[in-house]
C-alpha cells in the first residue's frame, strides 16, 4: 500500500526528514519513491524502483539545493499505471505550482479526467492521482485561496483517498483523508502527517489519529484539524508506547496478524469503483473486452489454488463451465482448449513460475489469458492478455492472508461479469458489506482461547463441501505451514472414503459449515461421525444450519450470501493458525523453509 509522509518544520531538516520517513515506511512495500519541497518555489523528484534510485537522483542533480519549510513524500504501490517514474507520485499540475501525494483509488478519475482534458489540461501520468493537482490548480486560478482550493477540490473526490498538498509560496500542507488511514504527528516546533506511524516516530511519539473527513492543515504555527463543514474539531493527542521493531506492524506482533486485520481496508480497495450501489451493478473496466469464453479453465498454486477452487465452483453455479488446475500438473496433463476458452492464472505475486508457464502454455494452444494478481506490472499481468488486480495492498507475511480474500472477491467480481453482465442486487449488496463483516469476525472472534485447549494434540483435520471446500484447504493449507503441526484438509464427504481411519480424541477437527441446505446438512452428518470417534470438534459456521449445537467450540461468522459466507470463515481459521502458531512460538512471518515468491518451478 502507497505510504505518505508530510513534514511542515526547519526547512534545512525537510529533505532528510521525508527521505528518513520514505525509508521507514519501506516495510508497507512500493515500486517507487518522490518528494516534493516547497517553500517559495517547488522541487519535485521522484523515481520508480528502490529509494537509492532516488537518493542517486537527488545526490547527482538537486540534493543540496532543495530545502524549504514543507514537503511530502511517497513510496508507490500501483495500482492505476505501471511504476515508472512518470506514475511515481508526488504528482504536479501543469505549472508546477501544486504537489500532491495520494494514497487510495479515485473511483471517478475517469470522468475528472475526461473533464480536465476537454479543458485543455494535459496528463502526464496514467495514473488516477494525477488527476487531483490539476483540479487544485483549476481552483487556484479562479481565485481561491490555497487551503480553500484544496478543500473544493477533494470535495469533487469519489473513492478512497488520504492525501497530502503543497502548493508554491505556501508555507503550509494541507492533508485530507476519506476511507484511507492518515496520522498527524506534533513535534517540537514541527509536525508531521504520514499513512503510518512509523513514518515520523524517530521525532515524535505524539500522534493524532484523524477520522474520516478530516481536513488538516500544517504550517509554522502548529496544526489545525477541521470538519468537512470546516470547523474546528478537537482532536486528542496520544503518545505512541511500541517497541521500535514493532512500528512497521503498527504495533500488531505480527506482520501476518497485522494483515489479517487490514483486510477490511483491502477488500473495500477492491470493490472500490466496481460495485455500484445505486444500479447493482458491477464494473470492472479491465473486463470490459473479455467477450462470453466457453469454458474457463484455472492455473494455480497452494493458497491461489484454493481460490482458484472457488472461482471455478462460483462459475459452474452460475452456469459457465469451469475447471481448476494446479499450475504445476497443467502442462503435464493438459486441458483440451479452445479458442475460444480463458485460462485465468491466479498468482498474488504474479511470479509464481509454475503459473507463468502453465498461462504461457495456454497462450500457446491459442487461449486468451487473465492473469488475477496483486502486483501492477509483475510478469503475469505484463504476459496475460488481461488482468484483474485484487489491490490487496503489499504482504509481507509469507502465509498469504489479505490477498486470498481479495483474489475471492476478485472472483465474484469475474463472475458477475462473465455471466450476467454484472448485474446482481443481493451479490452487489453483500461485496458491499463483506468488509464490515470481516470486521465483525475479527472483533469478536474467539479463536485464541479455542486454539488454547489443543496445544497437545496430534494432528488436526478441516472439512468442508461446496463452497466451504476451498477454505477447508486453506484452513489447513494455512495451519501447517505456521504452526508446523500436522494439518490435512479435505472435502466433508471425503472423510468415510478414508481419513475418519485417522480420526481419533486426540485430533481436533475444524467443520467449515455455512450456509442452508444439502450441503450444510451432510456436512452436519460428517460432524456427528467425528464426534462418535470423540475428536474435539470446532465448527466455523454462519448459524443459519443451527450446526453450532453438534460442536464442542463455535467460531461464528456474520450471515451473508452463500458465495461470501466461506470467506468469513476463512478469517476464523486464519485466526485459528495464528494463534495456535503464536502459542507454539514459531516463525509466524517467515515459516521455515518457505518463500513468499516462488519463481522455480
Ligand atoms: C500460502 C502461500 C503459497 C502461495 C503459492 C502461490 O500461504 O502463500 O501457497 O499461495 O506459492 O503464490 P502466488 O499466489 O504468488 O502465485
Amino acid at each position: 500500500m502507497c505510504g505518505i509522509i508530510g513534514y511542515v518544520g526547519d526547512a534545512d531538516e525537510t529533505l532528510s526528514v521525508l527521505l528518513d520517513g520514505l525509508s521507514n515506511l519501506e516495510y508497507r512495500g512500493y515500486d517507487s519513491a518522490g518528494i516534493a519541497v516547497g517553500g517559495d518555489g517547488l522541487r519535485v523528484e521522484k523515481r520508480a524502483g528502490e529509494l537509492d534510485a532516488l537518493q542517486t537522483a537527488l545526490d547527482g542533480e538537486t540534493g543540496d539545493a532543495i530545502d524549504g519549510p514543507v514537503g511530502v513524500a511517497h513510496t508507490r504501490w500501483s495500482t492505476h499505471g505501471p511504476p515508472t517514474d512518470e506514475n511515481a507520485h508526488p504528482h504536479t499540475d501543469e505549472t508546477g505550482r501544486v504537489a500532491v501525494v495520494h494514497n487510495g483509488i479515485i473511483e471517478n478519475y475517469r470522468e475528472l479526467r475526461d473533464e480536465l482534458e476537454a479543458e485543455g489540461v494535459a496528463f502526464t501520468s496514467e495514473t488516477d492521482t494525477e488527476v487531483v493537482p490539476h483540479l487544485v490548480a483549476r481552483e487556484l486560478r479562479a481565485g481561491r485561496a490555497p487551503e480553500a482550493a484544496v478543500r473544493t477540490a477533494t470535495e469533487r473526490l469519489a473513492g478512497s483517498y488520504a492525501l497530502a498538498v503543497v502548493v508554491a509560496g505556501t508555507d503550509a500542507l494541507f492533508a485530507v483523508r476519506h476511507d484511507s488511514p492518515l496520522v498527524l504527528g506534533v513535534g517540537e516546533g514541527e509536525s508531521f502527517v504520514a499513512s503510518d506511524v512509523p513514518a515520523f516516530l524517530e521525532r515524535t511519539r505524539d500522534v493524532i489519529y484523524l477520522d474520516d473527513d478530516e481536513f488538516v492543515r500544517l504550517d509554522a504555527t502548529g496544526w489545525t484539524v477541521t470538519d468537512a463543514d470546516g470547523d474546528v474539531v478537537d482532536k486528542d493527542v496520544r503518545t505512541v508506547e511500541w517497541e521500535a521493531e514493532q512500528t512497521g506492524k503498527s504495533g500488531y506482533d505480527h506482520y501476518m496478524l497485522k494483515e489479517i486485520h487490514e483486510q477490511p481496508v483491502s477488500l473495500r480497495q477492491c470493490i472500490s469503483g466496481r460495485v455500484d450501489e445505486l444500479d447493482g451493478r458491477v464494473t470492472v473496466e479491465e473486463l470490459d473486452d473479455l467477450g462470453s469464453p466457453e469454458t474457463v479453465q484455472f492455473v494455480a498454486c497452494g493458497t491461489s489454488y484454493h481460490a482458484a477452487l472457488y472461482g471455478a465452483q462460483l462459475l459452474r453455479a452460475a452456469g459457465v463451465s469451469a475447471n481448476a488446475y494446479y499450475a504445476h500438473e497443467y502442462a503435464t496433463a493438459p486441458a483440451p482448449l479452445s479458442g475460444d476458452d480463458l485460462v485465468v492464472g491466479i498468482t498474488q505475486s504474479g511470479e509464481t513460475a509454475d503459473t507463468l508457464s502453465a498461462l504461457r502454455e495456454a497462450s500457446g494452444r491459442g487461449a486468451e489469458t487473465l492473469a488475477l494478481t496483486n502486483v501492477v506490472g509483475s510478469t503475469a499481468a505484463r504476459e496475460s492478455d488481461h488482468v484483474l488486480y485484487i489491490r490487496a495492498g503489499p504482504e509481507i507475511g509469507v502465509a498469504a492472508t489479505k490477498t486470498f480474500s481479495s483474489q475471492l472477491v476478485g472472483l465474484n467480481l469475474l463472475t458477475a461479469y462473465l455471466t450476467d453482465g454484472g448485474t446482481e442486487r443481493r451479490l452487489v449488496d453483500e461485496l458491499r458489506g463483506v468488509a464490515s463483516d470481516v470486521q465483525a469476525v475479527l472483533d469478536e472472534s474467539t479463536a485464541a482461547d479455542v486454539v488454547e485447549t489443543f496445544v497437545d494434540a496430534d494432528a488436526f483435520f478441516f472439512l468442508g463441501r461446496g463452497f466451504d471446500y476451498p477454505v477447508a484447504l486453506e484452513g489447513a493449507l494455512k495451519f501447517k505451514e505456521i504452526t508446523y503441526e500436522h494439518a490435512e484438509g479435505f472435502a466433508a464427504g471425503e472423510l468415510k472414503h478414508g481419513p475418519l481411519a485417522l480420526v481419533t480424541a486426540d485430533t481436533p477437527v475444524f467443520a467449515v459449515v455455512t450456509g442452508e441446505g444439502e450441503a450444510a446438512r451432510k456436512t452436519i452428518g460428517n460432524v456427528k461421525e467425528v464426534e462418535a470417534r470423540d475428536a474435539p470438534v470446532v465448527v466455523v459456521t454462519d448459524g443459519v444450519a443451527d450446526a453450532g449445537r453438534y460442536a464442542d467450540y463455535v467460531l461464528d461468522v456474520p450471515t451473508t450470501d452463500e458465495r461470501l459466507a466461506p470467506l468469513l470463515a476463512n478469517v476464523q481459521l486464519q485466526l485459528v493458525a495464528y494463534h495456535m502458531a503464536a502459542r507454539l512460538g514459531r516463525s509466524i512471518d517467515k515459516p521455515r523453509n518457505l518463500a513468499k515468491s516462488v519463481t522455480v518451478e
